[in-house]
């Protein structure tokens, strides 16, 4: 691990929702290339885990236990990570609440408790806001911000308005941050994922929305966290160093086609 060479030797990220899925998978992509890796999530034992697997392969990383909706928590978590490696240069934006507890009841707009709308913006979009407010300032030498959005803030839907709401909200986010910030060299950039097979899609949909959603997509094969991972780091890096203001697509062809369409082929030649 940390081989010489590595696109992120010798700089730090900050991964939020780090401790499972797509946030785990992006913390040892970047250690992997040679990042010292700050794993931050609000469950300790998600971060501890992530972080102690990353050391396992011969990274380097600490586990950071933060709620990212919390000022104060966001504060001293950037402080701890600076104090630990002495800088940051990748802030990569990942956390979103994903429980039953608020994705769970995110339900038909008519009923929707507006606690849970609340809940969902002040983890996905507040949280995403607070760390390019308490991060932004500490990047000395440039550096990148990748927000996970998903293709639920590019869409409509008959459930989750408050969570793609949030997430559509990260792409005006985005372009704040990186014309905020473009003078200084640090670029902002957003992927946007449609299914990723994570255990909290699987919990979250159950299987047959799940299914139904494998369908939207043209793609023989499905989106894992790895390949999300592939693009936060590309994001990340100096070979996307002309690209800020962005939300990027990930989703094997689920939104480039009309869904009449796609029922139309499956139709014709099912799979
Ligand atoms: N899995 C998908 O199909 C999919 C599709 C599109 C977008 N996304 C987005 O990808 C990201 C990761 O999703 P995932 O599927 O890996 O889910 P996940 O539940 O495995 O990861 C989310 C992590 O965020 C953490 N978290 C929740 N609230 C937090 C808070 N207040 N502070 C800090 N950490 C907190 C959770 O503990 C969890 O570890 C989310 O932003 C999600 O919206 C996922």
């Amino acid at each position: 691990m940390s081989p010489s060479g590595g696109r992120f030797d010798g700089r730090v990220a900050l991964v939020t929702g780090a401790g499972s899925g797509i946030g785990a998978a992006c913390a040892a992509r970047l250690a992997a290339e040679g990042a010292c890796v700050g794993v931050l999530d609000v469950r300790a034992a998600g971060a501890k885990a992530t972080a102690a697997a990353i050391r396992g392969r011969g990274g380097t990383a600490t586990a950071l236990t933060c709620d990212v909706s919390d000022e104060k928590q966001v504060v001293a978590a950037v402080a701890e990570l600076l104090a630990s490696y002495g800088r940051l240069d990748v802030v990569h934006s990942n956390a979103a609440a994903l429980g039953r507890d608020v994705y769970g009841r995110d339900h038909h707009l008519e009923t929707l408790d507006a606690d849970v709308w609340d809940r969902t913006m002040a983890v996905n979009v507040r949280g995403a806001m607070l760390l390019v407010k308490h991060a932004a300032p500490r990047m000395a030498d440039g550096g990148a911000f990748v927000l996970t959005s998903s293709v639920s803030g590019l869409t409509g839907d008959l459930d989750h308005a408050a969570y793609g709401t949030s997430k559509a909200a990260l792409t005006g986010l985005v372009r704040y941050v990186a014309t905020t910030y473009g003078a200084r060299g640090i670029r902002c950039n957003a992927v946007a994922p449609a299914l990723v097979l994570t255990d909290a899609a699987r919990l979250a949909l159950g299987p047959d929305r799940l299914a139904d959603k494998e369908a939207e997509r043209l793609l023989p094969w499905a989106c894992a966290p790895e390949d999300v991972a592939d693009l936060v780091a590309f994001l990340a890096s100096e070979e996307a160093r002309c690209i800020t203001g962005q939300t990027v697509v990930i989703d094997c062809g689920t939104l480039a086609h009309r869904p009449e369409h796609a029922l139309h082929q499956w139709r014709l030649a099912p799979p």
